[in-house]
């Protein structure tokens, strides 16, 4: 039976992260080159986005490239690429269909232009939808992304438009990329790594992490249940105790 039945869904978390990693591993497994994992890693992405979306998560940003990827070998990078606008442009019909809205956050003028042309389109195309936002991070680290964030705000108080004083957390945020999203309650990595890899370091400030040794293109749908029932269990107490939580 799908442990769908199992999830509380007055506690589903509206922003899920996932750095999908072990691709690499589960074609060597299968005897394959890394691309073929990648490729089969496209799957489970569809099969989570969907199931996220039917149970009602409204958020999920999935770690699909980072700028320290850039330094992979030049064949893996360019048949990344490749894959990700293959996916876009077949995907994006299913996306309309299931109500799905495209973003991306990252440094994404570094992409190659036809990569950024087929995401821009497929981010219009899917403008109006009102289910779950899919959120793709793209050439993305957070200290990139901190690192732009300090020099928008520093070029702003140079100009006088802010003074240091201003700057509270909620100006910070707002120069990230991740602005017009609340911060995620989970962040899910697969394939056994327990680290964070440079992902939404200021987002993920009081997020529950769920590590699993399964490998990205064997992360499914029951997995991602999964996930989510073990997070039901934790006490989220933002530094209070426990009592203090539970008293209500
Ligand atoms: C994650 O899988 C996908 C990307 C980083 C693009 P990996 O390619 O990192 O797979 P492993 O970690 O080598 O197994
Ligand atoms: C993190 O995976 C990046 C993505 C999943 C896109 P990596 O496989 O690149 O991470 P490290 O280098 O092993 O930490
Ligand atoms: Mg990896």
């Amino acid at each position: 039976m799908s442990l769908i039945h199992q999830i509380n869904t007055q506690n589903i978390p509206q922003h899920i992260a996932i750095i999908m990693d072990g691709n690499g591993r589960w074609a060597k497994q299968h005897g394959e080159n890394r691309i073929y994992g990648h490729y089969e890693g496209v799957n489970s992405v569809r099969e989570v986005v969907e199931a996220a979306g039917t149970i009602g998560v409204k958020y999920m940003t999935l770690y699909a490239f980072s700028t320290e990827n850039w330094n992979r070998p030049k064949e893996e990078v360019e048949a990344l690429m490749e894959l990700l606008i293959s996916t876009i442009s077949a995907e994006t019909p299913q996306l309309n269909k299931k109500n799905v809205r495209l973003q991306a956050i990252g440094n994404l003028n570094s992409l190659p232009t036809n990569c950024l042309n087929e995401l821009n389109e497929s981010i219009e195309q899917t403008a109006n939808n009102t289910g779950l936002t899919l959120i793709l991070a793209l050439s993305y680290s957070s200290k990139w992304e901190i690192q732009n964030a300090m020099q928008q705000i520093a070029t702003k108080v140079k100009a006088a438009v802010l003074q240091p004083e201003d700057i509270t957390e909620k100006i910070i945020e707002q120069h990230l990329c991740t602005n017009k999203f609340p911060d995620p309650e989970l962040m899910i990595r697969t394939s056994g790594e327990r680290r964070i890899s440079n992902f939404l370091l200021w987002q993920l400030a009081y997020a529950e992490f769920y590590f699993t040794d399964k490998l990205w293109p064997d992360f499914r749908k029951e997995d991602l249940f999964e996930a989510i029932i073990n997070y039901q269990t934790r006490e989220r107490r933002f530094g209070k105790t426990s009592e203090q939580i539970t008293q209500h």
